[in-house]
């Protein structure tokens, strides 16, 4: 009988062990489809961007100008959602978000970013204010990233009549980033769920949107934070709405004068 039992829970564990290995297979080969995908689509997607720009430049007339800037618009959507899937399958294959820091003045940054943004809303209000220093030793390309992703949001859930805010405060800490909009309050609940992957607010759960939402911005946002050694929180009451990132000036200099003490 015991011999039975014991036969029994081997083939089991064998059966558990059988299905954990299966499961991570097809995760790692989902993973890997997906990523090659993205990395794929990168190519037509760069070529009907500069042809994009390039019917912009011709200066034809009002009519080619104004589909020229639809199509450069829409372009950089995609852009914006590529880069977000593929930095997901990345951190999935347990890669990480590859973060290459240079010399940055995060207000230029923003002010630039902003200037990008704005046109593909127009009527919506996007104002910056910046105090103290705003320069360290950041990922340029991430940290667009991650205010495209904040501003989007606060544009697309916030209210449709309301202003925008960016503010920038620098200290000796580093800097703080803040996005803020009024409009609907997030659930107390939604608050910590909505940084987690391919998660959204419980209003916009089952809603799929025209833009194709994946419910990755925020997470996205979190990973670009923190591989910066920062952070990001977010509050929200009838108010206002407001994403706050910390910075510090630079994460790599602190780690190593901290390894040498
Ligand atoms: N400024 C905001 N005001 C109200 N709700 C917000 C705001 N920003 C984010 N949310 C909520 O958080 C959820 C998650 O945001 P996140 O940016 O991660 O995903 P998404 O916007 O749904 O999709 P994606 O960014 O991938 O296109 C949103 O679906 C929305 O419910
Ligand atoms: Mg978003």
């Amino acid at each position: 009988m015991d011999g039975i039992i014991r036969f029994n829970e081997a083939i089991d564990q064998a059966l558990a062990e059988s299905v954990t290995f299966y499961s991570a297979q097809v995760d790692q080969a989902r993973n890997l489809f997906l990523g090659m995908l993205g990395h794929d689509l990168r190519n037509p997607l760069h070529t009907i961007q500069m042809t994009a720009f390039y019917l912009a430049a011709l200066n034809a007339d009002a009519k080619v100008s104004e589909a020229a800037g639809r199509l450069i618009n829409s372009g950089r959507h995609m852009q914006a959602l590529l880069d977000d899937l593929l930095d997901f399958n990345r951190t999935s294959l347990g890669l990480g978000i590859n973060i290459t820091p240079g010399d940055v003045d995060l207000s230029q940054l923003c002010a630039g970013a902003l200037d990008q943004l704005r046109p593909a809303n127009p009527g919506r209000r996007i104002d910056l204010e910046v105090h103290g220093d705003t320069c360290g030793s950041w990922d340029s390309k991430r940290l667009q990233q991650l205010l495209g992703n904040l501003v989007r949001n606060a544009i697309k859930y916030g209210a449709p009549d309301a202003p925008v805010y960016v503010d920038l405060n620098g200290d000796t800490a580093g800097v703080v980033l803040e996005v803020r909009n009024s409009g609907p309050v997030i659930e107390p609940s939604d608050l910590d769920r909505i940084f987690d992957p391919l998660k959204r607010g419980s209003d916009n759960e089952n809603n799929r949107d025209a833009d194709g939402s994946l419910g990755l911005g925020l997470y996205i946002a979190r990973e670009i934070a923190r591989g910066h050694g920062g952070s990001i929180e977010a509050r929200s009451d009838e108010n206002e709405t407001v994403f706050t990132v910390r910075l510090p000036r630079s994460h790599y200099i602190e780690y190593e004068t901290r390894e040498q003490l």
